[in-house]
């Protein structure tokens, strides 16, 4: 099957061009202007007019948890359905998070995370490992995974009693990817303390979702990810601070950057367009219960100085959806038993066009860069995704950056009964969406077939380690 893709513009993270695509197979074949020559049936079975279109490499989102178990109950979308919702935003690939249990292996719990995905995906995915226990056998075991494409391992300084290491294990899983060449992910703010004033803030009566965000102090997020990047530092390898969303943290990553470390970061679309504001309207504040929480806006200007300068290099989403009827209201009477997360794999492409292209914060390379290039290059998948060039993966976003559209639980593809969103109206939207060549989503219709997505193998973190 041989597609070709007419009269876009193609942007990439390095600049944009007019110029046609011709996909074969699952891959680009060729790039140049009027490829069609005698005309496209000379050399295409079907072709795509991109005529006033971006055509772009399609999104990356290398944070999601899909089925995450939390708080007693399980992020909604399945690999079929968030895959699908991502492929609507124009999003081709993401890399969730596998889980290792407490006492159990990090193999045990890929092969979990294997067997919900295979077969299901409609786009490719990758996973992370989150250990949980840090001990000889989970670290000798960590070497395996990086061998088979499984290169990073995300740990926490939060979550006491549940995914929390204290520092002694984060620096020994650190002193290991020295050796193998993988990537520790943090989830950086101090859960210990942060427990204490929780339980401070119940005492003082505040139950509501509000005391959520009062009690998590930006401030511990910025001592975590400060001493995360210290015990790297010791350690001699590169680090990737997960959602980051404060100030403090964000300061913590750029001294570090100033002073050369390899130090890197993420931030969520929620932490750029949501404040603790939200949090705010009694239990509706449920909806926007995640960790670390929504800061006060004045935030938000730190992390987008951060986005422009790559202080920042990745927007992901943190995608952990909770229906607000029935699992967040697990947490009716006390904030901590909220499970954590929110939605947003469908929003983020379009939600940062809107907000960071069309508002002109960022331009248009840059939203490229921080949504799918840079993504694949610090997660060992550049050049075959992440990129528009001959002999990558066609993963391609036929991206039309004048359409408007209102975000809602309504229209979404999401399977979770709200929107963090609802009602914004934001311009920009994927008209083609293909994977490996195949045409997934067209004009709102999901063309695509369950089972079509890979996993992807990955390459270890170079980038991350020349940088
Ligand atoms: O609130 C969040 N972020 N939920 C998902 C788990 C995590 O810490 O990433
Ligand atoms: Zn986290
Ligand atoms: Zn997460």
């Amino acid at each position: 099957m041989r597609t070709l893709i007419t009269n876009g513009t193609i942007v990439t993270a390095d600049g944009s061009y007019d110029a046609d695509v011709l996909i074969d197979g699952e891959t680009i074949a060729q790039i140049g202007r009027d490829l069609a020559g005698a005309g496209p049936g000379a050399i295409a079975d079907d072709t795509i007019d991109a005529s006033g279109k971006y055509v772009i490499p399609g999104g990356i989102d290398v944070h999601t948890h899909m089925e995450l178990p939390f708080g007693g109950t399980s992020a909604k979308d399945t690999f079929e359905t968030g895959t699908r919702a991502a492929a609507f935003g124009g999003t081709t690939s993401i890399v969730d998070f596998a889980v290792q249990s407490r006492g159990k292996s990090l193999r045990e719990g890929l092969d979990a995370w294997h067997a919900k995905a295979e077969g299901n995906a409609v786009a490719d995915y990758g996973f992370h490992m989150i250990m949980s226990d840090v001990n000889d056998d989970t670290l000798a075991e960590m070497d395996g995974l990086v061998a088979e494409g499984v290169p990073d391992f995300k740990l926490f300084t939060a979550y006491p009693g549940v995914f929390f290491s204290d520092d002694g294990a984060i620096f020994r899983a650190m002193q290991r990817t020295a050796r193998n060449g993988g990537l520790i992910m943090m989830h950086a703010e101090n859960g210990l303390a942060i427990d204490v004033i929780a339980q401070d803030t119940i005492n003082a009566g505040i139950t509501d979702p509000i005391g959520h965000g009062l009690a998590r102090y930006s401030v511990l997020e910025g001592e975590a990810t400060n001493r995360v990047i210290r015990l790297a530092q010791a350690a001699g390898v590169p680090v990737y601070i997960v959602h980051l969303s404060a100030r403090e943290a964000m300061n913590a990553v750029r001294q570090a950057r100033d002073e050369g470390l390899p130090a890197f970061a993420e931030t969520c679309p929620q932490y750029l367009f949501l404040s603790l504001d939200d949090m705010g309207n009694g239990f509706e504040g449920a909806k926007y219960v995640c960790s670390p929480p929504l800061r006060p806006a004045d935030h938000q200007v730190e992390l987008w100085r951060g986005l422009v300068k790559d202080d920042l290099q990745v927007v992901s989403t943190d995608h952990c959806p909770f229906d607000f009827e029935g699992q967040k209201d697990l947490g009716r009477g006390d904030f901590r038993k909220v499970p954590n997360g929110l939605p947003g794999v469908e929003d983020r492409m379009d939600l940062l066009h809107d907000g960071g292209v069309v508002a002109g914060r960022i331009t248009r390379e840059r939203w490229v860069a921080i949504t799918s290039t840079a993504p694949a290059k610090l997660f060992g998948m550049y050049p075959h995704k992440g990129a528009v060039a001959v002999g990558s993966d066609a993963d391609l976003v036929i991206y039309d950056p004048n359409r408007k559209r209102t975000i809602s639980a309504a229209s979404h593809h999401m399977n979770v009964d709200y929107s963090c969103y609802e009602g914004r109206v934001v311009q920009g939207a994927s008209d083609v969406v293909l994977s490996r060549g195949s045409v997934i989503v067209r004009d709102g219709q999901f063309t695509g077939k369950k089972g079509h997505g890979k996993f992807i193998k990955r390459a270890t973190a170079d980038f991350a380690r020349m940088a």
